[in-house]
């Protein structure tokens, strides 16, 4: 089979397939090559999505443990049907990723099942081979090519995963049965949310973590803030410390663990351990050193400021060019990318890209934390509204956490906001979309959010950045 496009996509993760359809639906000839057998990538086939259905049956079977009996409601014997709730998971990602499928009909984008690689890289008509999952071999021509390839589990020396004792985050979602205890190692995003479903179906999580805290990249009150709320349900943490070997026998892993800045070692043993230190590019057999695309030392693809390579007309996104590892970074710069190639023009806003941790209470960012403004030398004020005052917060039950905003000190504009609490991901999107429009703190204290809501919290966050929050 042979045929000629305007745009091939390689990798239908979350910024491939979401490129293709922009693309397609701009009118443009479009065709994704997947290798997966399935569309949506590591986020919707073994990341976001199944994790997420995982973190919802998990959180509910802790909520009927441990919240029912205060809202008066008795249940005689909660019991957990684990094969149930991966069925369940399964079942969430296969009517995601087939609901891809119908998009790509719906819009006209040809689906190539298959390994894309770069055969040949000639301006305005690049030639891309495919070897089918049947076996064929076929090679494609485009006038621009997107590579969408993502990432994949950085391992760490000493210690092979084997997906059964020894498990990423893949592995971490279908284990048969609800280990003793386990091991996490790296207390970053997937550490803390697959740590939190398996400790609220019963397993006793540690955390081992390189650094003095978990979650890096977030504000340092959030990160003490939220140990302190795991901590409370019962994960334990070992911080300062790295993972140098894990053996895996009949009785569990033996686990060597040493400090960070040296000394001795000691060992610890668990059923199941849990590698989650990060992901690093994929480029694997792409063909772009032999196309002449730049790489960065780090292995990410390199891209300018509009995705483009070095080389005319081939574009990376997501992933593969480094940056925020999410999935909803990778989908703005597919329909980026998507509409350059359509001529037009095309710009995202890093700053106003939240990120969230799906733990219970989650833990969302957007823009700078304070450690970022006092680092770049910026004159800032904080406003803070603790969950305990918000009056739906204390009818739901969940009252840990807080909103956090931060504003420029002369021009009151809304540089950045952080939240620990009941549905975080969610409220963070007021102030994400504010900070798009370029809001101050007054601009959202002075928008009238319905009572009785979580939001409130937002608002009077915004409020206090002026020091007159009304309800503490
Ligand atoms: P991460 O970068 O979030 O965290 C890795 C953690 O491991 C860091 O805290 C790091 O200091 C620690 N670490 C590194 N080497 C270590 C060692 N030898 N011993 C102990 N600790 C060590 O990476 P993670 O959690 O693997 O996630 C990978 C990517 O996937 C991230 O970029 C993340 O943003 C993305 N992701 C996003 C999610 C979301 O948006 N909710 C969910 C899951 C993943």
């Amino acid at each position: 089979m042979s045929d000629t496009f305007d745009v091939i996509v390689i990798g239908g993760g979350p910024g491939g397939y979401v490129c293709a359809i922009r693309a397609a639906q701009l009118g443009l000839k479009t065709a994704c090559v997947e290798n997966r057998g399935t569309l949506g990538g590591t986020c919707l086939n073994v990341g976001c999505i199944p994790s997420k259905a995982m973190l919802q049956s998990s959180h509910l079977f802790e909520e009927a443990n441990h919240s029912f009996a205060t809202h008066g409601i008795k249940v005689s014997k909660v019991e957990l049907d684990l094969a149930t709730m991966l069925a369940r998971k399964d079942d969430v990602v296969k009517q995601n990723t087939t609901g891809i499928e119908f998009l790509f009909k719906k819009n006209k984008v040809t689906y190539i099942k298959g390994t894309g690689k770069i055969a040949k890289a000639v301006t305005g008509a690049h030639q891309v081979a495919v070897k089918g999952l049947d076996g064929t071999d076929s090679t494609y021509t485009a006038k621009y090519v997107v590579i969408a390839t993502g990432s994949e589990v950085t391992p760490l020396p000493g210690i092979t995963i084997d997906e059964k004792q020894i498990v990423s985050s893949t592995g971490a979602l279908t284990l048969a049965k609800v280990p003793k205890s386990m091991v996490v190692i790296g207390g970053g995003v997937i550490g803390l949310e697959m740590g939190s479903v398996w400790r609220r179906l019963g397993a006793i999580v540690t955390v081992v973590e390189f650094l003095d805290f978990i979650m890096p990249p977030m504000d340092g009150e959030v990160r003490k803030q939220m140990q302190r709320i795991l901590e409370k349900q019962g994960m334990k943490f070992m911080l300062g410390q790295k993972v140098t070997k894990a053996v895996p026998g009949k009785d569990g892993v033996t686990l060597t663990v040493e400090p960070a800045k040296g000394g001795a070692a000691t060992e610890m043993k668990a059923d199941v351990v849990l590698v989650a230190v990060g992901r690093r590019p994929f480029t694997n057999g792409l063909g772009l050193v032999e196309a002449g695309v730049k790489m960065t030392n780090r292995g990410f693809v390199e891209a300018d400021t509009h995705y483009q390579t070095n080389i005319e007309g081939i574009f990376a996104i997501g992933d593969v060019i480094g940056g925020m590892m999410l999935a909803h970074k990778a989908e703005d710069e597919g329909v980026a990318v998507a509409e350059l190639c359509a001529g037009q023009t095309a710009h995202i806003n890093y700053d106003a890209i939240a990120s969230v941790v799906y733990t219970w209470p989650e833990v969302a960012g957007v823009g700078k934390t304070e450690e970022q403004l006092k680092e770049a030398g910026v004159a800032y004020k904080v406003g803070k509204f603790p969950f305990t005052a918000n009056s739906r917060a204390r009818s739901n039950g969940d009252m840990d956490g807080f909103v956090k905003i931060l504003a420029d000190a002369t021009t009151d504009r809304v540089l950045g906001c952080h939240i620990i609490g009941p549905s975080g991901g969610d409220l963070i999107m007021e102030v994400a979309l504010g900070m798009e429009f370029g809001a101050s703190a007054e601009d959202i204290a002075r928008t009238c959010h319905a009572h009785p809501q979580l939001g409130e919290a937002v608002k009077e966050a915004a409020l206090n950045v002026d020091k007159r929050a009304i309800h503490i």
